[in-house]
């Protein structure tokens, strides 16, 4: 054999082999466990870098921040005076000691007393369940973040339906919906006006938004709205075991969380949870069966079924689970993802065919194979020094958190 036809023997065995070997992975992918064909063949998958939080928030240009405007934002948060009855505060349902999110499947606002899976309604009629989860204030200042990092704090995404934007905006709608924060104290159209007339009437709030805005007339409702975005953008955990290993301590986790992480991308889950936040702030449609508490279904972005994605970070304090706290647990979750909206088993799409499931949802490896270390992997993302100052008083004299 001349050097010429050695060589082209050679190449084609190295040709065959890897589309042998293309074609055994291309297999083992679809079927997303390689054993046989089983289960039906998968949809698409996408990839992306992992990447980590930035250290210091982005602030949009109209509210820079500043100490007296995070402090006022703080009092801001946790004083009932902004709702209805004076029972009810933006800390009611977003508690530090929950993660700033609840311990409740879907929330109580007015007419409710406790905290956590504690609170009930105390009135015999009363105003109906928030239909959704509360979602966690921590790395909300994050909100849109993109794998390379980039999002504009004034266009920040907000809700599981992605209804509004930033964090300025936000804040003013709990005040005005009936359910959280108004109930049948005022109008929709009086709400804003009535709480800053409220505002005006304490020295302290007037001497502190003059501190924080300046100008004739500080106590308005855009203030009241920037003040609390302020202080919600200091409500920062960016320092998880995942933060530290990607910035270069590999001791912080642990072979099997690393595993995990490996499991993590491979599996699919990064198709949707992706960049720093584990979001892509996407809708899509999984399926999650509705809560049997709400009187008139939940039916997501335009009726389509679809929610965003959610962050994975501080899951650890924020249970229970989906827009609405459907599961108590994250071997639930699992387990939903599992059947991967629906599968063999069948059951738990609400009604949906499996063709109105996100084909990335379809597109799923097997997560059962790799349980314990995508567990170990999402409590690499808890980051347990967060701030949880609570105030000992507020300028109104009501009990800080409101009836809680
Ligand atoms: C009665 C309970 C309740 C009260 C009171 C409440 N929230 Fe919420 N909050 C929720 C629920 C439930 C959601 C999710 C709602 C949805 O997506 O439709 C939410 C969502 C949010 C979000 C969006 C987070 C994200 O990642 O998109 C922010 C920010 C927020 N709340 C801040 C506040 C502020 C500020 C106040 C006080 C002015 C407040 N909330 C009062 C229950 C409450
Ligand atoms: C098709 C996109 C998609 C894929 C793939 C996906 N998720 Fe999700 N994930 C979502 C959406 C959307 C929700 C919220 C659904 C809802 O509330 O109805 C969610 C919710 C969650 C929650 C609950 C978080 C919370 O705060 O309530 C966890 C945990 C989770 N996913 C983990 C995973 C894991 C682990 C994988 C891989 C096995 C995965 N996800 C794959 C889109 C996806």
């Amino acid at each position: 054999m001349n050097m010429k036809r050695r060589l082209s023997a050679t190449s084609l065995l190295v040709v065959m082999l890897t589309l042998s070997l293309a074609s055994i992975a291309s297999l083992a992918q679809r079927d997303g466990r390689g054993d046989g064909g089983r289960r039906e063949p998968r949809g698409p998958r996408l990839s992306f870098p992992l990447s980590t939080l930035p250290l210091e928030v982005a602030e949009p240009a109209n509210n820079t921040q500043s100490p007296v405007k995070i402090d006022l934002g703080r009092l801001l948060f946790w004083d009932p005076i902004i709702s209805g009855n004076e029972e009810v505060a933006c800390a009611t349902c977003h508690h530090p000691e929950y993660g700033y999110a609840e311990d409740l499947d879907i929330s109580i606002g007015v007419d409710g007393a406790g905290l956590g899976h504690r609170r009930q309604f105390v009135t015999a009629d009363p105003i109906p369940f928030v239909k959704r989860n509360s979602q966690t204030l921590l790395n909300t200042a994050f909100n849109g973040i993109d794998p390379s990092g980039n999002y504009d704090p004034a266009s920040a995404p907000m809700f599981w339906d992605l209804r509004a934007e930033s964090l300025e905006t936000q804040a003013l709608i709990p005040i005005i919906t009936f359910e959280e924060m108004r109930g049948h104290a005022y109008s929709e159209d009086d709400a804003l006006g009535s709480v800053v007339a409220r505002l005006r009437e304490i020295p302290e709030y007037r001497a502190m938004f003059a501190n924080a805005f300046g100008g004739a007339q500080p106590v308005i409702a855009e203030n009241l709205g920037r003040a609390l975005a302020a202080f919600q953008r200091t409500l920062i955990a960016n320092d998880s075991p995942y933060d530290r290993y990607m910035r270069g301590d590999k001791s912080a986790m642990t072979a099997i969380q690393v595993r995990g992480m490996q499991a993590f991308q491979d599996i699919g889950c990064i198709s949707c949870h992706n960049g720093p936040m584990f979001s892509d702030y996407k809708p899509h449609v999984l399926g999650v069966r509705g809560n049997r508490k709400l009187a008139v279904p939940d039916e997501g972005i335009e009726a389509t079924h679809a929610f965003r994605t959610p962050s994975l970070r501080n899951l650890a304090y924020t249970a229970p689970y989906m827009h609405n706290g459907r599961f108590d647990d994250l071997d639930d979750v699992l387990e939903f993802y599992d059947r991967r909206g629906g599968g063999r088993r069948g059951g738990n799409r609400d009604g949906l065919t499996r063709d109105q499931l996100d084909p990335l949802l379809r597109g799923l490896g097997d997560p059962d194979d790799f349980e314990t270390e995508l567990l170990e992997f999402l409590d690499a993302l808890n980051d347990d020094s967060f701030d949880r100052k609570v105030p000992e008083r507020v300028p109104s004299g009501l009990n800080p958190g409101g009836r809680i």
